[in-house]
C-alpha cells in the first residue's frame, strides 16, 4: 500500500520503537497520530512531525475508541495502524525466595502488550473494512502491524509473563490475517531483537554485554529508525501478510 497522503496510528509513539515508526510514516508522507499513556511525550513525537498527539491507554476500549474518533476527525480513517505501546516486566515462575510469580504482574503484562494490541487492532480493523477500496485490481484497504519480540519463541529465565504476552501477539498474526482478508486488510507482526530504546536503558552491563556479544551482525544494537523502515516496508510490500518477520541481526536468546 502506498504511504503517501494517507493516515495511520502509531501506540506507543511517545518512545523508542513508536516515536521511529510515526516519524519513518511521516517523512513517507503520512498524517501521524501518535497515541500513548504518556499524553506529553506523544504531543512532543507529534509537533516534531506535523502530527497530532493524544492521550490513550490501549487497555481501555473507550479510551481506544476516542483517541481513534478523534484522530479520524483531524486527519481521516487511518489505513494504517501500528502497535508498539508495550511494558517489560521480570519474574519467575518460582521466585529465589520460593514464592509464585505475582499474578497482578502477570496478568498487567498480558493486559497491556497482548490485550492492549487486540483491543487497538480491532477497533482500526472495524474502521478500516468499511473504507472504499484502494486498488482496482485487488482488495486494499489498510495494513496492522503488532510488535511482538524474538522473546515470543525464545523467552529467556524471568521472562515468563513478557513472553507469554509476546507469543499471543505473534499468534494472532494469521488468524487475524485470515479474518481480514476478504476486506483487504493485512496484518503483519515485527518480532525485534535489541533495540537500543528507553526500555532497553535500564539493562545492566553484565546483560547487556552479553545480548550485544550473541546479536552477530550487525554486532550491536539495532536502531530504532531500522525498525520504522522495517515497518515501511512491510506496508508498501502487498504479499506481506499474516506472517511474523523477525528483525534482529542472527540473535538467538539463550536461557539467560
Ligand atoms: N526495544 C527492544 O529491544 C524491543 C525488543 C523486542 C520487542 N520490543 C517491543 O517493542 C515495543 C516498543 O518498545 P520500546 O523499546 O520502544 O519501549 P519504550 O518503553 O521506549 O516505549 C513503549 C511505549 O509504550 C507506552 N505504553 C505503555 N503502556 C501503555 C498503555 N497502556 N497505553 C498506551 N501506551 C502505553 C509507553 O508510555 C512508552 O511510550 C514494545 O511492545 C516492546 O515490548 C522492544
Amino acid at each position: 500500500m502506498q504511504i503517501k497522503g494517507h493516515a495511520a496510528v502509531v501506540t506507543g509513539g511517545a518512545s523508542g520503537l513508536g516515536q521511529a515508526t510515526a516519524r519513518a510514516l511521516a517523512e513517507a508522507g503520512a498524517r501521524v497520530t501518535v497515541l500513548d499513556l504518556n499524553e506529553d511525550g506523544a504531543r512532543a513525537t507529534a509537533s516534531d512531525i506535523d502530527g497530532l498527539g493524544l492521550a490513550c491507554d490501549v487497555t481501555s476500549a473507550e479510551s481506544v475508541g476516542d483517541a481513534l474518533r478523534r484522530a479520524t476527525e483531524a486527519h481521516g480513517p487511518a489505513r494504517m495502524c501500528v502497535n508498539c505501546a508495550g511494558i517489560v516486566a521480570g519474574g519467575r515462575v518460582v521466585g529465589k525466595d520460593g514464592t509464585p510469580h505475582d499474578l497482578d504482574v502477570f496478568s498487567r503484562v498480558i493486559t497491556i502488550n497482548l490485550i492492549g494490541t487486540f483491543n487497538v487492532m480491532s477497533q482500526a480493523a472495524a474502521a478500516m473494512v468499511g473504507l472504499p477500496n484502494l486498488d482496482p485490481d485487488e482488495p486494499e484497504r489498510g495494513v496492522i502491524i503488532n510488535t511482538a519480540s524474538i522473546a515470543a519463541t525464545e523467552g529467556q529465565v524471568g521472562q515468563v509473563a513478557y513472553a507469554a504476552s509476546k507469543g499471543g501477539v505473534a499468534a494472532l498474526t494469521l488468524p487475524a490475517a485470515r479474518d481480514l482478508a476478504r476486506s483487504g486488510v493485512r496484518v503483519a507482526c515485527i518480532a525485534p531483537g535489541l533495540f537500543l530504546t528507553p526500555m532497553m536503558e535500564g539493562l545492566s552491563q553484565d546483560i547487556y554485554d552479553n545480548l550485544i556479544q550473541k546479536t552477530l551482525h550487525p554486532h550491536r544494537m539495532g536502531r530504532p529508525e531500522e525498525f520504522g523502515r522495517m515497518v515501511r516496508a512491510l506496508i508498501e510490500n502487498p504479499m506481506m501478510n499474516g506472517s511474523v518477520t523477525r528483525l534482529d541481526g542472527a540473535l538467538r536468546l539463550e536461557p539467560r
